[in-house]
């Protein structure tokens, strides 16, 4: 058996498209969506993914406001900025960059940003918002923002039609921007949920019971076809540069034979977490404008 294939790509495009005309109606309304997106510094990977943020606005109709910084940029310049961005109407979310460069504690950025924009739901406020909801219909109610990728996960899974509800999910990795918030929403669908990180003793022990496994390590492969039951969905986060190319956390070609879905890197989770940050700005759009 081969796996179904899930296509972040499509699912990211049939998105925009809901979104696309959810901007053009707001502009007609005299509310223009504006999002700030800040690049510290010169790392290769972020400008890659900041572009690919800039270009989906562009598609949108979302107006953009790009500001990119010097590597030696001082935390109150960068903080600077951020209550500029905070305070100009124009601007409906914010989203700075990471990592950011040595020197600059992005802990203190992140929490300067105004709760209100902060369209990649890394403010402490947000984050202990998704901690506080019980379910999806609680988070929901709240309007708040959602971490991208974890946001765009899920997603995923519900275009899909994998049942999350009653599901075993195993989340490899124990990130504050992937592994803890997805771990979160996958409990408010009410799935079991179980983290394995660098300390846990045996992983493929605990990966070989997931009828749902989140990949988000960081490095090439790690997941084998060994450490996965036949039937798995898997959702591979990572995205490693190696010299023959781009691959994931997961041993794609291994275990999409005992798979029965799989995301592709790239063109997975990627494109997601750009669809779920247009979402958010034009969530921000509509709460700082009152523009329902
Ligand atoms: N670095 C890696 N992923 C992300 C993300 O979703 N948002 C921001 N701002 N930086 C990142």
């Amino acid at each position: 058996m081969s796996a179904q294939v899930i296509s972040g790509t499509e699912i990211s495009k049939q998105i925009q498209a809901e979104l696309k005309d959810e901007v053009a109606q707001l502009k007609t309304r005299g509310v223009a969506p504006g999002l700030a997106t800040i690049l510290v510094g010169e790392d290769e990977a972020s400008k890659v993914y900041v572009g690919q943020k800039l270009k989906t606005c562009d598609r949108l109709g979302i107006t953009s406001f790009h500001h990119k910084l010097p590597p030696d940029t001082k935390e109150p310049d960068l903080l600077k900025l951020v209550d500029q961005l905070n305070k100009d109407p124009k601007v409906h979310g914010i989203l700075c960059q990471l990592p950011l460069p040595k020197g600059l504690n992005a802990d203190k950025i992140l929490l300067a940003i105004s709760p209100d924009k902060d369209v990649d739901g890394f403010h402490l406020l947000n984050m202990g918002k998704l901690l506080s909801k019980k379910n999806m219909k609680e988070i929901e109610e709240e309007k708040m923002y959602l971490p991208c990728t974890p946001h765009g996960i899920i997603q995923l899974l519900k275009r899909t039609n994998i049942p999350m509800s009653g599901a075993e999910a195993v989340v490899v990795g124990r990130s504050n921007i992937v592994g803890k918030p997805v771990a979160l929403l996958l409990m408010a669908e009410n799935a079991t949920v179980t983290i394995c990180h660098t300390g846990t003793r045996d992983m493929g022990e605990v990966t070989r019971r997931a009828d749902i496994l989140i990949a988000a390590i960081g490095k090439p492969k790690v997941i084998t076809a060994e450490m996965v039951k036949d039937g798995v969905v898997v959702i591979d986060v990572g995205v490693n540069r190696l010299p023959e190319g781009l691959c994931g956390d997961v041993d794609f070609n291994a275990v999409k034979e005992k798979a029965k879905a799989i995301t592709p890197v790239p063109g997975g989770v990627g494109p997601m977490t750009i669809a779920m940050l247009m979402v958010n700005t034009v969530k921000a759009t509509r709460k700082l404008s009152g523009v329902k």
